[in-house]
């Protein structure tokens, strides 16, 4: 049974339950992080909690619950589900109110969620045993304070649902210039010519902490040039490789775009190398 942690208890999944006047449930007003633990092990666990303290104060959603709290309810929660492969879940909403009324009511209590689940064991630097990625395109419909990383996420359920209905992995965005943005639930790195190039951060980014590591590492621990700049559409069609990355995937190889090939259609030894180093350092954040 997975035990879950809701406002203070830790309890089996089936009998947490929330208000239906929750502001979480009505309006998504709500902040949320995924933070992947292998065999106990998290891996950026500061960076996650600040990130959520920063939505949390954008959203000006006040709680008493620190990072050491966090990591309390997190190794209960590893200790009673299971230490092996897990994403760990947090959520906070601004709270249950008496009435449905747009605006921040005062004075509600925020309810406080996590829970884990599964998911595949730390990824190694393997070209065999790598899943390969496939990707469709389309233009970026969401909000534009897509770096909070709200409850809120239909436009992004919706891009990942028209994706998932044509056999895709996941649908790379872009914007009205024909500038990457992000994917539906992950970032986007491109190589070409041996520089590694992301999209620079903006309102209509998540400033993923995957993105941050993989930065961090290859910066400290390679000669790779790296750069944060504008990534056009058409760069990602011309790019040698492609990869997207997130908490649950690390650094997910992309082979095929708009039924395209990437490259030779195949993993590329840049990967391999970063891949390779950020397995050397993932647990260094
Ligand atoms: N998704 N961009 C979006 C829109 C995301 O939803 C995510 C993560 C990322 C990558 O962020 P990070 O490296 O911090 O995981 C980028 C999570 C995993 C999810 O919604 O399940």
């Amino acid at each position: 049974m997975n035990i879950v942690y809701l406002n203070g208890k830790f309890l089996p999944i089936d009998q947490a339950s929330i208000s239906p006047m929750d502001r979480g449930f009505l309006f998504g007003d709500g902040i949320y992080e995924v933070i992947p633990s292998y065999g106990g092990r998290l891996v950026g666990f500061d960076l996650h909690i600040n990130r959520m303290k920063a939505g949390l104060t954008e959203l000006e959603i006040d709680i008493s619950l620190t990072a050491k709290g966090w990591l309390e309810i997190i190794n209960k929660l590893l200790e009673q589900n299971d230490t092996d492969n897990l994403g760990i879940y947090l959520h906070v909403t601004r709270g249950a109110d008496t009435r449905r009324y747009h605006a921040y009511p005062e004075g509600i209590t925020p309810t406080i969620f996590a829970y884990t689940f599964k998911i595949p064991p730390a990824p190694t630097a393997n070209k065999m045993l790598a899943p390969k990625f496939s990707c469709a395109t389309e233009e970026d419909k969401r909000w534009k304070r897509c770096n909070i990383k709200s409850t809120s996420l239909l436009g992004n359920v919706m891009h990942f649902q028209w994706g998932h209905e044509k056999n895709e992995d996941e649908v790379i965005l872009y914007n009205s210039d024909k500038e990457i943005t992000e994917a539906a639930a992950c970032n986007i790195f491109i190589v070409k010519d041996n520089v590694i190039k992301t999209p620079l951060l903006d309102s209509q980014k998540l400033p993923g902490i995957t993105r941050m590591l993989l930065l961090d590492i290859v910066r400290q621990h390679s000669d790779y040039q790296v750069e944060e700049g504008t990534v056009k559409l058409d760069e990602i069609y011309s790019a040698d490789e492609v990869w997207l990355t997130s908490s649950t995937k690390e650094i997910a190889p992309v082979i095929k775009v708009d039924g395209k090939n990437i490259g030779d259609g195949k993993i590329g030894d840049i990967w391999l190398a970063v891949q390779t180093l950020f397995c050397e350092h993932r647990f260094d954040y």
